[in-house]
């Protein structure tokens, strides 16, 4: 028996919390997994690394730019096409800080962030949606009332709190966080959960990739008071939560799973 009898579709999932959403849906008997990223070779690595933790589950692989609208449709049309419906989503993908203030951060930039971190995540979510409005809610593994679908969008701490010299990221994952409010009181009525995770600091290729970043980003661990590193796991783990019917009465939810981080 698994919590996971339905559709799981993971955005962002080539690498770090996506591909650990992605691998944990199947490490916990979820049998449909629908993998979009818009990076071919870490989707394959994927794809391999669930094959390896459930022989039973079946992926199809979608190669997505989540701020091309008609890219996200079509991968949603293909899972459902392949799978039949959508249960599980999670809008995953997105691009790190640009690490300036205001005045010296060009349009372009703050361009960048919005359209990735906010506009990927509204038009993969509203796409999700659609499809989630057309099914029946699925039955759960113990009884509970089901819902059409779940959708768990990443936000992050830095929804929540301010940094120095991140006022584009900071904006964009607030936006990720009033939308999630927002999609939670529009669908209730239509029997779908929308919620949002608030990472803080994850030890994954995004916040490892610059060593100058990886330095400042070390040195702000200890504001939480567990001063450490989350893994991509422990934001994995929130996300299937989400998705249960464990979290059947949660909606509209900024989750944090950040050490502590934003209590200081
Ligand atoms: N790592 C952290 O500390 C942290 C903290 C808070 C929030 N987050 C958020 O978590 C999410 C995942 O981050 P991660 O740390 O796993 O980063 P990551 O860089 O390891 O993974 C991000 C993935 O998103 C994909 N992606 C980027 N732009 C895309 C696009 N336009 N279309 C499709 N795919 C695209 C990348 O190819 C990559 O596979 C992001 O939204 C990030 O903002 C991360």
């Amino acid at each position: 028996m698994t919590l996971y009898p339905g559709v799981a579709l993971v955005t962002g999932a080539a690498s770090g919390i996506g591909r650990a959403t992605a691998v944990s849906f199947a490490h916990e008997g979820c049998l449909r997994i629908v993998i979009c990223d818009q990076n071919p070779a870490g989707l394959d690595e994927t794809r391999k690394l669930i094959a390896a933790t459930n022989a039973s589950a079946d992926v199809l692989v979608q190669k997505v730019d989540v701020i091309q609208s008609s890219e996200i449709t079509e991968a949603i049309t293909s899972a459902v096409a392949k799978f039949g419906r959508l249960d599980y989503a999670i809008n995953c993908a997105g691009i790190g800080n640009i690490a300036k203030r205001s005045t010296e951060l060009a349009e372009d930039e703050f361009e960048k962030i919005f359209q990735i971190n906010y506009r990927g995540c509204w038009l993969s979510s509203r796409a999700e949606l659609k499809q989630m409005l057309q099914q029946e809610p699925l039955s759960t593994h113990d009884g509970r009332p089901g819902v059409r679908g779940a959708v768990v969008n990443i936000a992050s701490q830095l929804g929540l709190v301010g940094r120095p010299t991140a006022p584009a990221y900071c904006s964009a994952k607030s936006a990720v966080i009033a939308m999630t409010r927002c999609d939670a009181i529009d669908y209730s009525k239509d029997n779908i959960r929308v919620n949002c995770i608030c990472p803080g600091l994850i030890d994954t290729p995004m916040t490892h990739r610059d060593p100058e970043k990886l330095k400042a980003m070390t040195a702000s661990l200890a504001i939480a008071p567990m001063d450490r590193w989350g893994t991509a796991q422990e934001v994995a783990d929130a996300c299937l939560f989400l998705c249960s019917s464990k979290a059947s009465f949660i909606q509209g939810a900024a989750l944090v799973v950040d050490g502590g981080y934003t209590i200081n």
